[in-house]
């Protein structure tokens, strides 16, 4: 029996592009039409059934839930601030609070407004005033009852995909490019930072945790052969470490939000690479790279926590199996001093999952995307005894 530290954080993950429906004013909303896409339409209608979909995560035992803010919807237009949004976003915050969830928020979950995308998103140079104008509205309105801020998610996978392999808007591949998001990226998410502390200060309030949500990915490398191992040891480092090393510089992290789902494994042929399980994404299932990231993440000596990790599936053993082993290694790096504070597991529902649709099917709870009924699958029950005894 593997006991896990009273206080732990349980639960699950959602973004609002992916789950709410009906997000008119976000770049992605074009980028569906223009392209054909699957379009995300009424998604899991979660806009007008947050409180339903919280009664579940309750009744599962969770006690966190991390859930996004569309920028788009708060500021439809440039400079217009939607107070009505607003309001909708407190009222998230507030249902969950009455259900004892934790909530985490996070600021910008890849979506943009269009008229941010259209002016140049990321590349404009006011794009980091812009962002911090809708960031000051939003934690001025939700301080005093938010203690978890997640300002951007998984800034290296955004710059990867839309302006490295151009494939999510807005579809530049030019390594000039990237490396300028890059900079505004860090950037952005530093002087959020402080405007988040500072509005805490002049509130009086306990001073609010932030961090971004990091998506790290396993790169491993059994070969001797030298070339193999600086290829091995140099995507560790861009991927996953030299953001988290800026970030650091610029003092602007209270802890580390960790997305994690796959390992990459540099030299092995195909043959070799069957024996590894895979979701039904092709992506590898494994564990063990978890723990030996979070072992790395100890030099940051900060609190850790799990934002996301999941599987596409649609055998649900195959997701109980995959939580369950994923928390043994999590168990593990605790016992080795990582200091893990909770799991989110991705997600609490199934959602759009961006360019693939609805198809993959992530959720601790299956949506019939006819009549929008729910679903609470076997593996949810099995990890909410978890999330009940912190026992697993
Ligand atoms: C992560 C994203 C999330 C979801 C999962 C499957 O990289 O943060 O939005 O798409 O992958």
């Amino acid at each position: 029996m593997l006991e896990f530290p009273k206080g732990f954080w349980w639960g699950s993950s959602t973004s609002s592009y992916q789950v709410e429906g009906d997000n008119f004013y976000s770049d992605w909303w074009h980028y569906e039409k223009k392209h054909g896409l699957e379009p995300s339409g009424k998604c899991c209608r979660h806009y007008d059934l947050y409180k339903e979909d919280f009664d579940l995560a309750k009744s599962l035992n969770h006690n966190a839930h991390r859930f996004s803010i569309e920028w788009a919807r708060v500021e439809p237009r440039e400079g217009f601030l939607d107070f009505n949004q607003i309001e909708h976003y407190r009222d998230v915050v507030i249902s969950l609070r009455e259900r004892n969830l934790e909530p985490l928020v996070t600021l910008n979950h890849f979506t943009l407004p269009l008229w941010f995308a259209q002016k140049g998103g990321w590349l404009n140079k006011e794009a980091i005033d812009y962002f911090l104008r809708y960031v000051e509205k939003i934690v001025q309105e939700l301080a005093s009852s938010v203690r978890f801020w997640i300002t951007i998610n998984e800034p290296m996978v955004y710059i990867y995909q839309g302006y490295f392999k151009g494939i999510w808007p807005p579809q530049k591949r030019s390594l000039f490019r990237a490396i300028q998001v890059y900079k505004r990226l860090v950037l952005a998410h530093t002087r959020a930072y402080r405007l988040i502390h500072r509005i805490y200060k002049e509130k009086n309030l306990n001073s609010p945790l932030i961090s971004i949500a990091k998506h790290l990915r396993g790169f491993f490398c059994w070969s001797k052969n030298p070339y193999h191992k600086f290829i091995s040891n140099f995507k560790d480092y861009l991927f996953n470490f030299m953001i988290l090393d800026d970030l650091i510089k610029n003092k602007s992290l209270d802890f580390i939000g960790v997305n994690y789902y796959t390992s990459e494994f540099i030299a092995l042929n195909s043959e070799q690479l069957k024996d590894i399980p895979k979701s039904n994404l092709g992506w590898f299932i494994y564990p063990e790279g978890l723990y030996s990231l979070l072992l790395k993440l100890k030099r940051y000596n900060l609190d850790i926590f799990i934002l996301e990790n999941g599987i596409s599936t649609d055998d649900d053993n195959q997701r109980w199996n995959f939580i369950e082993a994923h928390l043994k290694q999590i168990y593990k790096a605790i016992q080795n001093k990582a200091k893990i504070i909770g799991y989110l597991y991705w997600s609490l529902l199934d959602n759009f999952e961006w360019e693939k649709g609805f198809c993959p099917h992530f959720g601790l709870i299956d949506v019939d995307y006819r009549t929008f009924s729910r679903t609470i699958r076997r593996s949810a029950k099995n990890f909410s005894q978890v999330c009940k005894e912190y026992k697993l």
